[in-house]
């Protein structure tokens, strides 16, 4: 339940083993506690700096390195807003654990050699978004390496010395050159961790934000706590939650974290379409084969949301239940007529995306329910498919308007918009205007009358109403010559 917590009562803490710069740690963790908090006010390490707190600038950036299908993966994330008791068994790297005043780390001399830092408060986020890309992309071309930063401002060095460092750095460094040495005692340990993660509850006179922090570890787990405690609310990434604790102070009572559940984080192709667990971040969607082949716009859709960071750890099915009118993923769900499997302790059931979004960031789930999975039916091969968002910048900014069109050759032409209407809607009349063989200005003006959009500070009323004009004209001029290319 969302409440104001009174100043003393009994918390829950997280008692979780990881290891932080190639060393073994076990801590107690107040509940929700960042990763960024902990560093800073647990273990008194300075590095990772904090500017805005809430995922927009990446000076927490850090890295983390966990097991994942047999093999060891580092991602960069925000540590402002990444639980630390999601920290459990994994390996947490910090610009403490690259180098030191004495004994600089390449990617630290890179940028030094380069001018690539002026106040320095940036710096640390740079390190540590160009060592994740080094140690996963042998030699990254210049557009990787803009990918791994576009979720890292600074203010001071205008980018083309950073820039500079990292081709540098791209061209003259091997994986083993950028890997501290203990990553070979560590990585085996991750492979085999099994300590299991433990909770208590102490009472204390202080704040916490949030009571009760409890990590699920299997379905049937998160049903039952579902069930006992219907007001709790889920956490997957946190790229959401996090920020309504650090920015809107806002108080949580009990979250279940569901990222641990190994079942929610795969990506299955079945015979009614591609199964995406409720687990699943947008890199690894990014990653995935079978999205790669089946389903490219969604990955072209991805790399379009957030920045490299907050895709480390947020997901789709995140994105769903946030039910934000502007959610990026939205309207190409909607096109795509994918259904949400949904689950709770009494029963499973699917909806159709169409009916999940009830009124503004309202939507069908009952009490007790999660998303367990989004199902998207694979579209004919030959169907046009694309998305487009308007935003102020290309990364690390939320949509004024997003869009997104099916066209099967011969199958119900799908218009969907976010951002003009209290929830992500489709269009009633596209299909029939577009069958009808009705001119595109005549489609885009029909489209346009039929939303409300309201004015905010992403955009008037009026600018909305043409943008969705301007997307349809695109897409359609788009669609010719898409068309002959594929047909
Ligand atoms: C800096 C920044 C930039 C961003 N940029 C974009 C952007 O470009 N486009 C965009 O669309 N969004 C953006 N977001 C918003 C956010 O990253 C996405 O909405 C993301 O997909 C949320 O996923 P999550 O796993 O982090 O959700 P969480 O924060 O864990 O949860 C979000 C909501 O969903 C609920 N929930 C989570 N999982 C389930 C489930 N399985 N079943 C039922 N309920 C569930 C939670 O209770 C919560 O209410 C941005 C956020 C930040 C901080
Ligand atoms: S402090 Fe800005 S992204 Fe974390
Ligand atoms: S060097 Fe000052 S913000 Fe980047």
């Amino acid at each position: 339940m969302e409440q104001t917590l009174a100043a003393s009562g009994s918390y829950r803490f997280n008692r979780i083993s990881f290891f932080l710069n190639g060393k073994d740690i076990l801590v107690d963790l107040p509940p929700g506690i960042s990763t960024l908090d902990f560093l800073h006010k647990i273990m008194h390490m300075y590095g990772s700096k904090c500017s805005c707190n809430e995922g927009d600038c990446g000076a927490c950036t850090v890295v983390i390195a966990q097991a994942r299908k047999g093999t060891i993966v580092y991602e960069s994330i925000n540590s402002c807003l990444y639980p630390a008791a999601k920290l459990h068994g994994k390996h947490l790297i910090t610009i403490e654990g690259l180098g030191n005043p004495e004994d600089l780390h390449p990617i630290q001399k890179a940028i030094l050699e380069h001018h690539g830092t002026q106040c320095g408060y940036c710096t640390p986020g740079f390190v540590m978004s160009l060592f994740a890309l080094l140690v996963s992309t042998p030699h990254p071309d210049k557009s990787e390496i803009l990918a791994a930063l576009e979720g890292n401002l600074c203010r001071c060095t205008g980018y083309q010395s950073i820039l500079d460092a990292a081709l540098d750095l791209s061209a003259n460094t091997e994986r083993s050159d950028i890997l501290p040495l203990y990553y070979r005692e560590i990585e085996p340990k991750l492979f085999t961790f099994n300590i299991p993660a433990e909770e208590y509850d102490r009472s204390e006179a202080s704040l916490h934000m949030i009571q009760h922090y409890h990590k699920a570890h299997s379905i049937e787990e998160l049903c039952q706590q579902l069930a006992r405690y219907p007001e709790a609310r889920l956490i997957a990434g946190g790229t959401d939650i996090m920020v309504q604790v650090n920015i809107a102070r806002r108080s949580f009572e009990r979250l279940i974290d569901l990222t641990d559940i190994l079942d929610l984080s795969e990506i299955q192709k079945e015979q009614d379409g591609i199964h995406i667990g409720c687990g699943v971040t947008y890199s690894q969607i990014m990653d995935s084969d079978i999205i790669k082949r089946d389903l490219p716009y969604l990955v072209e859709l991805c790399s379009l949301i957030a920045s490299k960071q907050i895709r480390n750890f947020g997901t789709l099915a995140g994105n769903v239940a946030n039910a934000s009118p502007v959610g990026d993923s939205l309207p190409l769900l909607l096109v795509l007529q994918a259904r949400l499997a949904l689950m709770s302790q009494e029963r499973s059931r699917e909806l159709p995306v169409s009916e999940f979004f009830v009124a503004y960031r309202k939507t069908a789930l009952q009490k007790g329910e999660f998303i367990r999975e989004i199902i998207i039916p694979v579209p004919p091969q030959d169907a046009y498919i694309d998305t487009m968002k308007s935003a102020k910048r290309k990364s690390v900014d939320i949509s004024s308007v997003v869009s997104a069109i099916c066209i099967p050759k011969d199958g119900t032409a799908l218009l969907a918009f976010g951002g003009v209407a209290a929830t992500p809607a489709l269009s009633k009349i596209f299909s029939k205007l577009y069958q009808a063989g009705a001119s595109t200005e005549i489609i885009a003006e029909r489209v346009a009358e039929e939303f409300s959009p309201l004015s905010d500070v992403r955009g008037s009323s009026s600018y909305r109403k043409q943008m969705i004009i301007n997307h349809i004209i695109k897409y359609l001029e788009g669609h010719d010559d898409k068309a002959s290319l594929a047909y």
